[in-house]
């Protein structure tokens, strides 16, 4: 990877940024995992006998409260919840209004797999979400159950209904792109999208943890999956910017922006502004490399308060790789983590 210009983003002053990597790249957005557990066990992303965190290993939602004010007062003012799938977590809710009160979060966001939002998209809405982003890598129902193993397409679908009537600010879909699995509905998924006036963005698959699939067959590339849905929707490139890795095309005429994320044709890491906490308080700086600082021990210690906690998150700027090193040609993944661990 090349070496990286020092870049702060100054672009916000409204609250300071106290978390400046060693290569200069100001960390505003945290994504914490509140559980490992999921409902679902999609083949890319977990074993199928998955054994999951014993309870008390898992951050309590107060500890997470915690977490996410220390990050907070070190300038961070964006925060995604993700898992596992997040709304398996009791009380929730709870931590989602909690954070939002928080002075300095500008945007709370939420990743799910949809399964409870039928239920739930209202009170989340409610709880001050702005934005949220469904998994869904497949429109047919029989192989919707194939890749998420337990999932119903149906409750998703609804989900989704469920959250444009709870008015969301942005609904964005999450496809990841699995040779022999679901390339042939790419340009579905994108009708469904516009159809619907949301998001969707494609995903390199990441290799992360041992899974069924051979990475170097199913692997598929933004660079051929852009010039297909190009030449079907006429996309123009657009400079939307979620400050995120995902770069964004418009479909003309509609409302609908397609974006990809594509850690490994279009490498993003010289703007990473986010770090992750699992469930279990681990910090990691970086997605894909396996450098990370345990949070728990200073969290459950009574002698250690949030001048320690802060302390230890201003130390892991330190540990912050330059990037990810992705290679699907490995036959065993550098990263052994599941998505679900890390959080995705
Ligand atoms: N590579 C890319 N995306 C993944 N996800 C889960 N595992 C992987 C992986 N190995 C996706 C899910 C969801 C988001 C949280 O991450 O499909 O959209
Ligand atoms: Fe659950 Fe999301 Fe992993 Fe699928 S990708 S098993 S929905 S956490």
């Amino acid at each position: 990877m090349a070496s990286l210009p020092p870049i702060v983003d100054h672009s916000r002053i409204d609250t300071p940024v106290r978390l400046v990597d060693h290569y200069g790249r100001a960390i505003r957005y945290l994504r914490l995992s509140v559980t490992d557990r999921c409902d679902f066990r999609c083949t890319y992303c977990m074993a199928e006998d998955m054994t999951f965190l014993p309870r008390k290993d898992v951050l309590s939602l107060e500890e997470c409260l915690r977490v996410v004010r220390a990050f907070v007062t070190l300038g961070v003012d964006k925060v995604r919840l993700t898992g596992g799938e997040p709304l398996v977590r009791k009380n929730i809710v709870w931590l989602m209004e909690q954070v939002t009160a928080l002075p300095g979060v500008r945007e709370l966001v939420l990743t799910t797999n949809g399964s409870q939002l039928a239920k739930m998209a209202q009170e989340i809405r409610a709880a001050g979400v702005r934005r949220i982003n469904i998994s869904i890598d497949t429109l047919n129902a029989e192989r919707f159950r194939a890749i998420t193993r337990t999932g119903d397409l149906a409750k998703v679908l609804a989900g989704i209904d469920a959250a444009l009537a709870a008015g969301f600010a942005r609904i964005k879909l999450n496809t990841v792109m699995l040779r022999g699995v679901n390339d042939d509905e790419f340009e579905a998924l994108v009708a469904f999208a516009i159809g619907r006036g949301i998001d969707i963005s494609f995903i390199e698959e990441m290799p992360l943890g041992d899974t069924d699939y051979v990475r170097a067959d199913t692997f598929m590339s933004q660079d051929e999956v852009l010039p297909r849905l190009q030449a079907r929707f006429g996309l123009v490139a657009s400079d939307a910017d979620s400050g995120g890795p995902a770069r964004y095309w418009q479909v003309p005429g509609s409302a609908t922006q397609v974006g990809f994320i594509s850690p490994h044709s279009h490498n993003f890491c010289d703007r990473c502004n986010r770090v992750r906490v699992t469930a279990t308080g681990d910090l990691f700086p970086c997605l894909g490399q396996n450098d990370m600082l345990p949070l728990l021990p200073l969290l459950r210690d009574p002698a250690s308060g949030d001048d320690a906690l802060q302390a230890a998150i201003r130390h892991s700027m330190g540990i912050k790789p330059l990037g990810h090193d992705f290679d699907v040609q490995r036959p065993t993944p550098k990263v052994v983590r599941f998505m679900s661990v890390t959080g995705g």
